[in-house]
């Protein structure tokens, strides 16, 4: 018996990078034993930041492929396409009555995002945490799989979800957050986390010669100015790859070579690049064979669909009884 239901989600902005794998995918895998996931491919959210139509095709079926090569099972979990759940919006509706403007100026990610594109702050953009909450509670999810970044979104949904039980009654369970033991990677320039929009990323489909290439240049601890130097392993982002990728006596002698300036960044580098290739590599393989599925792609797709509705339905039912409209709805 599956412990509780629980959804995630991803943009399709592009291709997934080993943050996104290591902050959530991974821990969307593992989890797919014991709950019953629903995986979305979120692309109302992905709408709310500058895109062209005639992308977005290539990006959904990119996402979908990269799901499904990382190791979503369509057998134990459902994946969909959120805008095909059209409940998703019509819950975000009701949410947005109830929660006020205030809490949504104050979410970081709207504060960053207008920063970036002061010339398309819309109300998508303030109203996504409502959207990302009714992603979370139409399925009664008990916990959320996601990196760092994402808690402040997890905090308003509990908020959200204790407003909406206190003014209509019980329906909602609060949603917890399921956090890896790596939670944030950083990107290549060591500063910012490693974001699509930031173009600091290694990509999940990239050969080794390219990550080669990034990982010789990428930021370390910026205090090791020369090879003699003992550096920090907690100042540096290649050794959170490791934590991430590597196995444990490779993290240990690194660890402990960079203390004692036993070896240079690049000896470490090329560890890291042995131990993240060999995750990636089988990965790859996968989305190679699946591009060239696509018929099986869209039909994972559309039974998503068909399975997440059947959940977002009930509860819409239940929700339309707590609201006192259920008689219209039958
Ligand atoms: P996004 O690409 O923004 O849709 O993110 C999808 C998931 O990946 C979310 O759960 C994020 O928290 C996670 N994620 C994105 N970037 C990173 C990063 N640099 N480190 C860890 N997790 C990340
Ligand atoms: N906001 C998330 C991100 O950018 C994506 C997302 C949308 C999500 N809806 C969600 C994540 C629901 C978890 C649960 O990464």
């Amino acid at each position: 018996m599956p412990k509780g239901n629980l959804f995630s989600g991803i943009q399709p902005s592009g291709r997934l990078h080993i943050g996104n794998y290591v902050g959530a995918m991974r821990n969307m895998i593992a989890l797919q034993d014991d709950y019953q996931c629903i995986y979305g491919i979120v692309d109302y959210h992905a709408m709310t930041v500058p895109f062209k139509p005639e992308e977005m095709e290539t990006r959904i079926f990119n996402c979908a492929v990269d799901y499904l090569a990382a190791g979503i099972d369509p057998n134990k979990s459902i994946l969909m396409l959120q805008s095909t759940v059209s409940e998703h919006t019509e819950l975000a509706w009701i949410l947005n009555t109830i929660t006020p403007i205030s809490w949504l100026m104050r979410v970081p990610t709207f504060k960053e995002k207008r920063q970036q594109n002061p010339d398309y702050v819309n109300m998508g953009l303030l109203d996504y945490p409502v959207l990302m909450a009714a992603d979370i509670i139409l399925y009664k999810s008990v916990i959320v799989p996601v990196g760092e970044d994402q808690l402040p979104h997890l905090e308003l949904t509990r908020e959200i979800v204790r407003k909406f039980n206190a003014y209509f009654g019980e329906t909602f369970p609060e949603p917890k957050e399921y956090l890896g033991k790596v939670t944030k990677i950083l990107g290549l320039d060591g500063v910012n986390k490693m974001s699509k929009s930031l173009d600091n990323c290694i990509y999940l489909d990239e050969d080794e010669e390219t990550i080669w290439k990034k990982l010789s240049t990428a930021v370390t601890d910026t205090n090791r100015k020369r090879r003699t130097d003992p550096g920090n392993p907690e100042l540096c982002n290649i050794y959170t790859m490791h934590l991430a990728f590597s196995k444990e006596e490779d993290i240990d002698y690194c660890a402990r070579e960079c203390r004692s300036a036993g070896f240079g960044c690049l000896d470490c580098k090329k560890i890291l690049l042995q131990n993240l290739y060999a995750t990636l590599k089988p990965i790859q393989e996968r989305q190679k064979e699946l591009r060239n599925k696509p018929d099986y792609i869209y039909e994972v797709l559309r039974s998503g669909t068909i399975r997440a509705k059947r959940i977002a339905r009930s509860t819409m039912e239940e929700v339309y009884e707590k609201l006192g409209i259920k008689k219209f709805h039958q």
